[in-house]
C-alpha cells in the first residue's frame, strides 16, 4: 500500500519525536511491504521564521493532498507572548488543521511495567488501565452562539451557549459504539442528563443507538460521577464517549493515569460530508513542544510512535502493522531498561526509538 502522509514536526521536541516516529514507520513499512510517501512541511514558529505565518498556504496545500497529517507540536511560550492571542501558533495552526474533525480519540494505556508511575495506588490499578476517550470536538460550548460579553461594568453579562444537533450527537456516538465493538465492548456515555437539555437528547439518542449494538454494553454516567470513577475504578472503563467540554476535562484527567504525558497518542477524525469530502485526519501526541527539554534528545518518543500506530489503524486500515508497533513499544516500556527521564530513566529519545525498532 502507498502511505501518503503530510508530516509537520513543528517546534521544540516536535521535531525530535516526529523524527523518531518516522524511523519506526519506515521500518514497519519495509517489514510489511508498504511504501511511505512523506511530504514534510513547516508549521508553528518554524513556519513563522520562514514564511511569516504559523500555517503557510504551502503547508495547508500539502496537508490537503495527503491521506493523513502527522503533527508534532507547535508553540514556544517565550516567543508566543510576543504575538496577539489570535496569531499564536497553536491557535492559527490547530484550529485550521482540525476543522471538520469532530471525533478526538485519546488512548490512555498504563503498561503494567510502569504501574509505579501512575499516581493511583496499586490496589486500584492492579487490573490495568486501557481507556479510549472519544471527545466531540466541533460543537458544544466552544462554538455555540450567542457567545460573548455585553454591557458595561459593573453590570456586564457573559454568555456561552451549549448547543448540539441530533446529527452531531449521532455521528460521535457512532464512533463510540464502533470503537467499543473493536475493543472490550463496553461503552460509557458521559452526560449531565439530570440538568442539561443537550445531555437529555444525548442520552435518548445513545439509548436508541444501543439497540443497534446489542454486543456492546452501554452504560450512562453523569460527568461529575465519571470524574470520580476514573480515579476509583479506572480498570473498568473501556471506551468513553462525551461532548466537547466534558471530554476536554475528562481526557486531561485520564491522561495522567498513563504515567506520563509523553505516553499518550491522539487522533482527530471526521467523516465524509454530503459531497463525499472529508477533512484530512490529524494525528498528534497530546503533549506540547516542551521547550525545557527540547534539543537535548531527552523527549519521550512513545506518544508519537503510538500516534503513528493509530494513524495506520484508523486511516490506512493496517491493524496488524499498528499492533506490531504497539507490541514492540510496550515491550520496551515493560522491560524498563530503556526509559526516558519523564519515566524515571536515563535513556535518550534515540535509544528508546532504537529499542522499539529492535523489537520490530
Ligand atoms: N498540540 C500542540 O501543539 C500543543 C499542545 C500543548 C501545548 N503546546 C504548546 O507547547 C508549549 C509548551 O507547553 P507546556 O509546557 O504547557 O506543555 P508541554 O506538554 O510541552 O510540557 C509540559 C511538561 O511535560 C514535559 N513533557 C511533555 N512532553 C514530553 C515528552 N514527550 N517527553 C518528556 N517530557 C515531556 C515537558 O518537559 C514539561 O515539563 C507552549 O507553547 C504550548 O502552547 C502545544
Amino acid at each position: 500500500m502507498d502511505l501518503h502522509i503530510a508530516v509537520l514536526p513543528g517546534d521544540g521536541i516536535g521535531t525530535e519525536v516526529v523524527d523518531a516516529s518516522m524511523r519506526v514507520l519506515d521500518v514497519v513499512a519495509k517489514k510489511f511491504k508498504h511504501t511511505v510517501h512523506a511530504e514534510f512541511a513547516d508549521v508553528g514558529w518554524a513556519a513563522i521564521d520562514k514564511h511569516g505565518t504559523a500555517l503557510p498556504a504551502s503547508t495547508l496545500e500539502i496537508c490537503r493532498r495527503n491521506a493523513a497529517i502527522l503533527f508534532g507540536a507547535v508553540g514556544l511560550p517565550d516567543r508566543d507572548q510576543t504575538l496577539p492571542q489570535k496569531q499564536r501558533p497553536e491557535r492559527v495552526a490547530l484550529l485550521e488543521l482540525r476543522k471538520g474533525l469532530f471525533a478526538n480519540l485519546r488512548h490512555v494505556l498504563l503498561p503494567p511495567g510502569l504501574a509505579s508511575r501512575c499516581p493511583l495506588k496499586m490496589e486500584l490499578i492492579k487490573n490495568g488501565i486501557d481507556i479510549m476517550i472519544i471527545r466531540e470536538l466541533t460543537g458544544g460550548l466552544y462554538y455555540g452562539q450567542p457567545q460573548g460579553v455585553s454591557g458595561t461594568a459593573p453590570e456586564r453579562k457573559a454568555v456561552d451557549t451549549l448547543a448540539y444537533s441530533e446529527h452531531e450527537i449521532i455521528r460521535i456516538l457512532k464512533v463510540g459504539f464502533e470503537t467499543a465493538r473493536k475493543r472490550r465492548k463496553r461503552l460509557t456515555s458521559v452526560d449531565k442528563a439530570n440538568i442539561l437539555a443537550t445531555s437529555q437528547l444525548w442520552r435518548e439518542l445513545a439509548t436508541a443507538m444501543g439497540k443497534q449494538y446489542p454486543d456492546v454494553h452501554l452504560e450512562h454516567m453523569y460527568v461529575d460521577n465519571a470524574s470520580m470513577q476514573l480515579l476509583r475504578r479506572p480498570s473498568e472503563f473501556d471506551v468513553i464517549v462525551t461532548e466537547n467540554t466534558f471530554g476536554d476535562i475528562l481526557s486531561d484527567e485520564a491522561s495522567m493515569l498513563a504515567g506520563s504525558i509523553g505516553l499518550v497518542p491522539s487522533a482527530s477524525l471526521g467523516a465524509p460530508d454530503s459531497q463525499g469530502k472529508s477533512a484530512v485526519p490529524f494525528y498528534e501526541p497530546i503533549h506540547g513542544s516542551a521547550p525545557d527539554i527540547a534539543g537535548q534528545n531527552k523527549a519521550n518518543p512513545v506518544a508519537t510512535i503510538l500516534t503513528v500506530a493509530m494513524m495506520l489503524n484508523y486511516t490506512f486500515g493496517l491493524a496488524h502493522e499498528a499492533a506490531a508497533i504497539e507490541k514492540a513499544t510496550f515491550a520496551v516500556l515493560n522491560a524498563g531498561e530503556k526509559l526516558t527521564g519523564d519515566l524515571g530513566g536515563k535513556a535518550t529519545c534515540s535509544e528508546v526509538t532504537d529499542a522499539v525498532i529492535a523489537g520490530l
